[in-house]
């Protein structure tokens, strides 16, 4: 089958370890099902990959990928939750089982004609959503979801700030959080991006690191060091950030003394649950929200959507036809 694979690590040069070609099929173990892709996405965890950051030289080659969408061996249309893990060993949540894996992690992943998922990991596609837009939501999607309603708790009103407009996850946030109704505030590095952050739904946006009209009730941080200071000060006291990543790096100042002294939380927050994704599919689908995506590339191109992500140039998510 043809699929995008992880064939060397280079920290420095992710996209020299990149290989778009011919790959055997997955194994299926038992209860597990092999689904035929219609529609993959990209997402930053596969550049990381690429760095090694989460896949050691040992298990190369690796397909690499963790959104997609598809048929499964009935014929039904379905999305591939991306989380494998066991629900009982997390206390009812799989992403707290200490033994979960994303794909492409342990088992090969959805940049690919064909993928193996756990039976449980299907999820049905509604017939409103395209093959590119389902693929779209198992990752940033979902993050974006647990973020906002489970992590951070946000209510309709609050008001919330979004670090970083351009990403994949980020402009899942703006997207959701104005459909819920919050106040949305985003930032970003580049003034086109501010005016389109707006234009997808955002009430205001900033360049990163500007001084807000008011303090928010709570920061979604996915860039890290860059905004990290930004982000503490942004916030109200008693105030959430809730971080999912950190592009730009992991060990900024902690400002534990802004931390402590206005009582702010800090929060992490790592995919989601199979239930939280069957419920942001009915979320999709009953407020007719659609994820924004930045181009379509063929997957025997898949190279050329690796390089706009690597550069920064995305609004939005690269999906790849399959
Ligand atoms: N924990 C999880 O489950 C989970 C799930 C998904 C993603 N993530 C993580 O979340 C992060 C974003 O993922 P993604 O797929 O959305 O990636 P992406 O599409 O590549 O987004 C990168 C983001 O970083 C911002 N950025 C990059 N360099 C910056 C800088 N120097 N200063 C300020 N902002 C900068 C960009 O904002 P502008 O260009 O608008 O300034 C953009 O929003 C990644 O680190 C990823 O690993 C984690």
């Amino acid at each position: 089958m043809l699929a995008a694979r992880a064939v060397r690590i280079d920290p420095d040069d992710p996209l020299s370890g990149l290989e778009v070609g011919e790959a055997p099929d997955p194994d299926v173990p038992d209860g597990w099902v092999l689904v035929e892709l219609r529609a993959a996405a990209l997402n930053h965890h596969d550049l990381w990959s690429l760095q090694g950051v989460g896949l050691r030289e040992e298990q190369l080659p690796m397909v690499l990928g963790c959104d997609g969408a598809g048929v499964d061996p009935d014929g039904n249309e379905v999305v591939v939750h991306a989380v494998v893990g066991d629900p009982e060993a997390g206390g009812g949540d799989e992403t707290l089982d200490p033994r979960r894996s994303l794909l492409s992690e342990r088992h090969p992943g959805t940049l690919a004609e064909r993928v193996a998922v756990p039976r449980r990991n299907l999820v049905p596609k509604p017939a409103t959503l395209s093959w590119e837009e389902a693929a779209c939501l198992p990752t940033a999607w979902l993050t974006a979801y647990r973020m906002l309603f489970t992590r951070a708790e946000l209510r309709p009103g609050d008001t919330v700030l979004v670090q970083g407009a351009g990403g994949g996850v980020a402009t899942a946030l703006i997207t959701l959080a104005r459909a819920a109704g919050l106040r949305v505030w985003a930032t970003s590095r580049s003034e086109e991006k501010q005016a389109r952050a707006v234009e997808l739904g955002a009430h205001a946006a900033f360049a990163s690191g500007e001084r807000l009209p008011e303090r928010v009730d709570a920061v979604m941080e996915t860039v890290g060091r860059a905004t990290w200071a930004h982000s503490v000060r942004s916030l109200r006291p008693g105030g959430r950030i809730v971080v999912s990543g950190a592009t730009t790096g992991d060990d900024p100042s902690a400002d534990l003394t802004q931390v402590f002294f206005l009582q702010r939380e800090v929060v992490g927050s790592t995919m989601g649950t199979r239930d939280e994704l069957q419920r942001l599919i009915r979320f999709c689908d009953a407020a007719g929200v659609r994820p924004l995506i930045d181009s379509v590339v063929p997957l025997r191109d898949a190279r050329d959507g690796f390089a706009r992500m690597a550069v920064g140039e995305l609004f939005g998510k690269v999906v790849f036809s399959v």
